[in-house]
């Protein structure tokens, strides 16, 4: 026993020693891999006494401030140095003539300010420089030239405002250059000069006003090439014979035109983005010669119209916030067309029928629905054996869903109706589209949800948040369903049995909402597993946790893996999980617990045209009942409502400010507590000329 303890000891010793004699101190050496970590954050130097058969070495989160020529002297094998994060200023010149192995030097997230020529001479195996996040003003001619093995040269988010001529010459290797988020102003001519293999070249978010016209002239193998947020007014011939240019995006610019010669040469162009700028035209041939063109992205510009030669294989049209007052004239073959907030004045019969093979099709916020408040009936006529993926019409003030409209298109997958002005939905409302993978009628002017609205629809995710809802009955839902967005409405009441009929639903999104309780057993019909791709959001409801949460609470207990709620009121609960609250302290403060009793006594029943009408609904009941009133024309209001010139007061008298003739008719009231329901109906009669 005694004996194996000193063994053991003696060995520890041996082993601490050796490599404590092998590794500098505040560095880890690895035994088996020929890697050194110095990582320790008080080393404010290179240490010396790294293993001399070292091949990477990091050093991250230390006070490293300069590397000197020398600290990596006796490291001939070295190929990759990591100095990201610490706070060096300086890399001497000489630094690397020890190390002439190098491949992949990692500076990310420095303080330096400068890099001297001839920092990285004698390189010839350098392949990556990464030196993003530091404070470089100036990259000087020949830092990086005459690298024959340079790929990667990653200078994003540093301070550069100039680029001698000279700076990337001969980079026959070169792949990427990162120049992005700087202070560029101008890319003189011979910044890249000699030969550039450089397949990505990124010059977003700097100051570019301008670039030499022949500045990219080298880059023959050059795919994509980002000029996003600059100042650039014109493009000119700067693109000229880039024959394998693939994807050029100039978002956000000044450019004010297309010219016939601006991608002459760019033989496989595929995609353009000249979002944001302020182009007013497109010349006729700008598109002409680029066989391969297949996206033309042109959001946010001027146009007002683009009678130009777009070619055959053109698949994506985006024209979303121009000022298209019409269509133009489109290839048969595209595949996605967004024209949406254009003030397009009117739309052909038809003016589609042409687009067989269209899978998207955006016409949100479009002048002419907006001022009718409806979508011309016959505008997508001849698209009867067409499948749509999506088709968004949100936007566009739609008073009721465009039955006859969309009745002209074979099929649609996603029908996006968000924000408009619809405030009733009807069996027959979406015509034969009886499956639909998504709907949304998000931001809409919904107050409730008929049963009979969505029975005859299979979906799968139905978006009603942000409707003026005040009230889900009873099999509200139909089965198939997944996913029933119904966050930020006015929802005060639901029934027990609203999921009664759609089983399959695992993401409902109740949150913010005016919900005091849930009645018991309306989850039990839905199978949650506890998967996390369930939702079910429950928050920012003034949550009561009394009595009438106590069925509630009971069926939760029984039901792990449904998410608890927190209670808002009464105080001594406040921020509680109703999980943690004993199921005898949910108590009410009734001398007898009792359901609604309604009396409309003293309602006003005859009032003239001009005057006021107060609608009594009078409930007796503890403890207290949510009141909805259902108007004339089905629209159903609660406390929270605010709809214009009538509400529902404190003490749950439906009030009319200034009737009109159209507000005669049978107003009903629903008053319901946890113990059940009233409902008592008011007829007004509005008399008098308006
Ligand atoms: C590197 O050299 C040290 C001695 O300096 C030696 O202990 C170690 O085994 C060597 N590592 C490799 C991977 O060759
Ligand atoms: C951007 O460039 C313009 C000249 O084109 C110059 O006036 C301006 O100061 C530059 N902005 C910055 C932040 O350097
Ligand atoms: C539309 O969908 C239905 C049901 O999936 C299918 O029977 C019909 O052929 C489709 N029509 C078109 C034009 O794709
Ligand atoms: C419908 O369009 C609105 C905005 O127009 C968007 O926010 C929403 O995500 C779209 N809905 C779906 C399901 O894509
Ligand atoms: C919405 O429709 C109602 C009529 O249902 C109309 O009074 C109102 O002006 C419309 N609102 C908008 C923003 O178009
Ligand atoms: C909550 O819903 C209301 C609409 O009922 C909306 O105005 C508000 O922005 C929503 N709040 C949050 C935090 O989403
Ligand atoms: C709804 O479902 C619950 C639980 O599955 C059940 O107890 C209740 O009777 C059902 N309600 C109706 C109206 O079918
Ligand atoms: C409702 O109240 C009225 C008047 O107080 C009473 O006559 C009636 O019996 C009550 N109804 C119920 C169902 O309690």
């Amino acid at each position: 026993m005694t004996q194996s303890w000193v063994l053991a000891i003696s060995v520890i010793v041996v082993v601490v020693v050796l490599s404590t004699r092998a590794c500098p101190e505040g560095c880890q050496c690895f035994k088996d891999v020929p890697t050194v970590y110095c990582n320790a954050p008080d080393l404010d130097h290179i240490p010396q006494g790294i293993p001399g058969n070292t091949t990477l070495l990091q050093m991250q989160g230390t006070k490293l401030a300069v590397v000197r020529k020398g600290d990596l002297r006796d490291l001939p094998l070295l190929r990759t140095l990591y100095l990201s994060g610490n706070r060096l200023q300086t890399i001497e010149v000489g630094v690397f003539d020890d190390t002439p192995a190098l491949v992949d030097l990692e500076a990310g997230n420095n303080k330096i300010s400068e890099l001297s020529a001839g920092v990285f001479r004698g390189l010839d195996k350098l392949q990556e420089v990464h030196l993003s996040l530091n404070s470089i003003a100036h990259i000087t001619a020949g830092v990086f030239s005459s690298r024959p093995n340079l790929q990667v040269v990653d200078l994003q988010k540093n301070k550069i405002m100039s680029i001698q001529s000279g700076a990337f010459t001969n980079l026959a290797n070169s792949d990427v250059f990162d120049l992005s988020n700087n202070n560029i102003g101008v890319i003189k001519d011979g910044v890249f000069q000699g030969p550039q293999g450089a397949k990505h070249v990124m010059l977003g978010n700097n100051n570019i006003s301008s670039i030499d016209p022949t500045a990219f002239r080298a880059f023959t193998s050059l795919t994509l090439l980002s000029l996003d947020n600059n100042y650039i007014s014109a493009i000119g011939s700067m693109l000229h014979n880039l024959e394998n240019l693939d994807v050029l995006s100039a978002v956000n610019n000044k450019l004010t035109q297309v010219s016939d010669s601006d991608f002459a040469g760019c033989a496989k162009l595929r995609m353009v983005d000249l979002s944001s700028n302020q182009i007013s035209a497109v010349s006729q041939n700008a598109f002409k010669n680029l066989p391969d063109l297949q996206e033309i992205i042109l959001n946010k510009n001027n146009l007002k119209r683009m009678d130009v030669f777009l070619p055959p294989g053109l698949k994506t049209l985006h024209f979303q916030q121009n000022l298209f007052a019409e269509i133009p004239p489109l290839p048969s073959g595209i595949v996605d067309l967004d024209m949406s907030y254009n003030p397009v004045e009117s739309f052909k019969e038809g003016q589609f029928s042409s687009l067989t093979n269209i899978q998207q099709l955006s016409l949100s916020g479009i002048k002419c629905f907006s001022e009718a408040g409806i979508i011309t009936p016959g505008v997508f006529a001849g698209l009867g054996s067409v499948k749509l993926g999506t088709l968004s019409l949100t936007n566009n003030r739609l008073r009721r869903v465009p039955t006859d409209a969309i009745d002209h298109i074979g099929n649609i997958t996603d029908l996006n109706l968000s924000g408009n002005n619809i405030s009733t939905i009807g069996p027959k409302d979406f015509g034969h589209h009886t499956y639909l993978f998504t709907l949304d009628l998000s931001d809409n002017k919904l107050t409730w949800l008929p049963a009979e609205a969505l029975m005859a629809l299979d979906i799968f995710m139905l978006e009603l948040s942000g409707n003026p809802l005040v009230y889900i009955g009873p099999d509200a839902f139909k089965h198939g369903l997944f996913h029933v967005g119904l966050e930020n409405t006015k929802l005060r009441l639901i029934d027990e049995s609203a999921f009664n009929s759609s089983q399959g639903v695992k993401s409902l999104t109740l949150n913010n909402n005016s919900l005091n309780y849930l009645p018991g057993l309306i989850f039990a019909p839905l199978t949650f597993y506890g998967d996390p791709s369930e939702i079910l959001l429950l928050d920012d409801n003034p949550w009561r946790c009394d009595c009438q949460m106590r069925d509630y609470s009971k069926w939760l207990q029984s039901a792990s893996n449904i998410q608890t709620l927190t209670c808002d009121t009464p105080p001594r609960l406040h921020g509680t999980a109703l999980r943690d609250v004993p199921v005898d302290q949910l108590t009410c403060d009734c001398p007898h617990l009792s359901s609604p009793n309604i009396s409309t006594a003293g309602s006003t029943t005859v009032v003239t045209v001009g005057h006021r009408a107060v609608l009594k609904c009078t409930v007796t009941c503890c403890p207290v009942a949510a009141i909805i009133w259902t108007t004339p024309t089905g629209t159903k209001l609660s406390e929270d409502s605010d709809a214009p010139g009538i509400s529902v007061s404190d003490d749950g008298a439906l009030v009319i400010a200034t009737a009109t003739s159209a507000k005669s008719g049978t107003y009903t009231c629903l008053a319901a507590n946890f113990m059940g329901k009233d409902q008592a109906t008011v007829h007004l009669t509005v008399t008098g000329n308006q």
